[in-house]
């Protein structure tokens, strides 16, 4: 991953020993062992990929749409990585259940489904997230309705590999299911079967992904701060955070980048979210965002910090045309380049502004440039929160609304 400090105003804030515990903490992560089972996922066995293909080409046969159940780390991977290829995607279209709470959305889904055949993909770790059990039974009672005789042949399932609801139930009807590796939190589990499964059957080419990741988890283990961009990342953030900007906005330059923002805001975010720590993470996708938060941005005041997300090589050629309107400067210039000009023009203007800008340049947004990026990202977040003293594998704040939901439900 390349990174470049061209806005990163790295020449203001003083260095007071964070190299070194960068460095300690890259060390600590090694050796972590516990949950850090994701750094082994882009290397996983042949086996099992040709497990994940055979089960996505069975849905591909069966169905033309694929629900996707899930929340959190069990869903956002999936529509991050599904989003920013979605124009090059040929397989079943994904639809998602089980995300929230409301009624209008799950409608709107099952709506969908009216229009197509349809498979499910259930995505649990623990099998008894209450979000995902509604969206569960309602899927499961749609299918079993819809095809009263063949149902469980369009489930599958991805969840603990012995304990849980969703085990149990996946035992009870023959359901086609995969395991979420034990020492793989949820946020961390996108190149596992709880990404793969879903991105497989939407036609993405899950070996180019690992392929990408596995190249950039072994840049990431090594001590090299020319090209390891991982330990330079974890590196300003912290450098920012510790005068003050604990607010970092990531930004991309394309609408289809904003999942991506949510699945990097949930990873960072819980991660390092504790103890009054962290920084806290918000994410805008630019140009458009500019209208809205480009004040705020500008005369923020030393509260924050942007990374923006610029990949190197575009994608699509499309130039302005020449249709008289009175803005002829536009005329026959490129959409790239001129998305190129406006993300340098942002940082030179945020930097007047005195707002630190970090960019992230991976090759492209195929498939091995955003394994490159989703592995990027795991490892800085790691070496970040390790940095900055918590524990980047536990969310023991999440456990507190579900507890109230429940206590209020059984009253
Ligand atoms: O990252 C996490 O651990 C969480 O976001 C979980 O993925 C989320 O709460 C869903 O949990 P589960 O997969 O057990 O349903």
């Amino acid at each position: 991953m390349i990174l470049h400090e061209t806005y990163t105003l790295q020449d203001r804030f003083a260095d007071n020993g964070l190299k070194r515990s960068v460095e300690a903490a890259h060390a600590k992560l090694q050796t972590y062992g516990g949950m850090t089972g994701w750094r082994e996922l882009p290397a996983q066995s042949e086996e099992l990929i040709q497990q994940i293909q055979q089960a996505a080409e069975q849905i591909r046969r069966q169905s033309t749409l694929l629900v996707v159940v899930g929340i959190g780390g069990s869903d956002l991977g999936c529509r991050a990585v599904s989003e920013l290829m979605e124009h090059r995607l040929n397989g079943v279209k994904l639809a998602y259940l089980g995300g929230s709470l409301d009624a209008v959305s799950a409608k709107r889904t099952l709506a969908l489904c009216q229009q197509h055949e349809v498979s499910t993909c259930i995505v649990s770790k623990s099998g008894g997230t209450m979000e995902p059990a509604v969206g569960t039974k309602l899927i499961l009672d749609y299918l079993q309705q819809r095809y009263p005789n063949t149902w469980q042949s369009r489930v599958y399932a991805v969840t603990d590999g012995q304990k849980g609801k969703l085990r149990a139930l996946c035992q009870k009807h023959g359901f086609v299911s995969f395991t979420v590796p034990e020492n793989v939190g949820g946020r961390y589990s996108v190149l596992s079967p709880v990404g793969l499964l879903p991105l497989a059957a939407a036609g993405a080419d899950i070996r180019a992904l690992l392929k990408g990741a596995e190249k950039e988890q072994a840049l990431c283990e090594t001590l090299d701060w020319e090209n390891n961009g991982a330990l330079r990342y974890a590196y300003l953030r912290n450098l920012y955070l510790r005068a003050g900007r604990n607010v970092e906005m990531l930004c991309g330059f394309a609408p289809y980048t904003a999942s991506l923002g949510l699945w990097w805001r949930q990873l960072f975010g819980e991660s390092e979210g504790k103890n009054g720590l962290g920084i806290f993470p918000s994410t805008a996708v630019y140009t458009a965002d500019l209208h809205s938060m480009g004040q705020f941005v500008q005369q923020s005041g030393g509260r924050l910090f942007e990374t923006f997300l610029v990949p190197a090589l575009d994608e699509e050629v499309l130039a302005v045309p020449a249709f008289e309107d009175g803005n002829d400067y536009l005329d026959g210039t490129e959409l790239s380049a001129l998305c190129r000009i406006a993300s340098h023009a942002t940082a030179d203007a945020h930097n007047d502004g005195g707002v630190p800008v970090i960019t992230l340049e991976p090759k492209d947004f195929s498939e091995e440039g955003i394994g490159e990026l989703i592995q990027f990202f795991l490892n800085a977040c790691a070496i970040s929160a390790l940095t900055l003293g918590v524990e980047p594998f536990d969310q023991p704040g999440v456990e507190a609304y579900k507890k109230n939901i429940r206590d209020m439900l059984a009253e």
